[in-house]
């Protein structure tokens, strides 16, 4: 597990029980889906690798920093959805590819929707968004998918995972590191995570 990071940052805790409130609206879920997407993305982006940038202050010229690689965001539709923004306004050079999955609610399994991935791999770091890491199967599906289509480096961002989730994609993909909010204790009956915070799709875009 130790490809699985949970943070333990006060703030993220704090935020994710406002999340799970079933009083909490939609407006105000969304705007707490964009800051803790922005404290999980400065956890899973402490190894990005920098390259030099020589600039000038207005006392002295110094060699300083930049992003070295060119990162794809691959929000799962539709949850996923509320985390790219978060990601774009920090990371404004990052790439955004949609995929589509739902889960068939008879079957559980992913059915794919939705690809606009480009033709070709042209990043270096692909982060795949969703909110829920529920049976792990979207996110098994959408790692497949960016697989064969050639990523070279891949990390899960999701704010609340359940333990079948998380053994199911460490199992599939050993290799993916998995960065959460929140690992809850079991999916009920429908596959939902307890306790969880219900549909997260439903609850950014009102549709329960
Ligand atoms: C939710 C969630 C994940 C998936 C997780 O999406 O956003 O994509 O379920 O479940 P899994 O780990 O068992 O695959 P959903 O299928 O409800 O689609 P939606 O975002 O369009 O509501
Ligand atoms: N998808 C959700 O939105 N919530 C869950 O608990 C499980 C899957």
């Amino acid at each position: 597990m130790s490809q699985v990071q949970i943070s333990r940052h006060p703030l993220v805790q704090h935020k994710l029980t406002l999340l799970r409130r079933t009083v909490t609206e939609p407006k105000k879920f969304r705007e707490l889906v964009r800051e803790l997407t922005q404290f999980l993305l400065y956890e899973a982006t402490l190894d990005l690798p920098l390259k030099d940038r020589p600039i000038e202050t207005p006392l002295a010229p110094i060699v300083g920093k930049q992003i070295g690689v060119q990162i794809g965001l691959v929000p799962i539709l539709r949850a996923g959805l509320g985390m790219v923004d978060p990601i774009i306004d920090l990371i404004p050079t990052a790439h955004v590819w949609h995929l589509g999955l739902y889960r068939d609610h008879a079957t559980l399994e992913p059915v794919t929707y939705y690809n606009k991935l480009p033709p070709e791999a042209e990043v270096d770091l692909c982060l795949v968004l969703d909110p829920m890491l529920a049976t792990g199967g979207s996110a098994i599906a959408a790692v497949d998918i960016l697989k064969r289509w050639g990523a070279q480096q891949i990390k899960f961002l999701g704010l609340i995972a359940a333990p079948e989730g998380v053994k199911a994609l460490t199992e599939a993909h050993p290799d993916i590191p998995i960065h959460l909010a929140a690992l809850d204790d079991h999916l009920n009956d429908k596959a939902y995570i307890v306790p969880g915070l219900g549909d997260a799709g439903d609850r950014q875009f009102g549709t329960g």
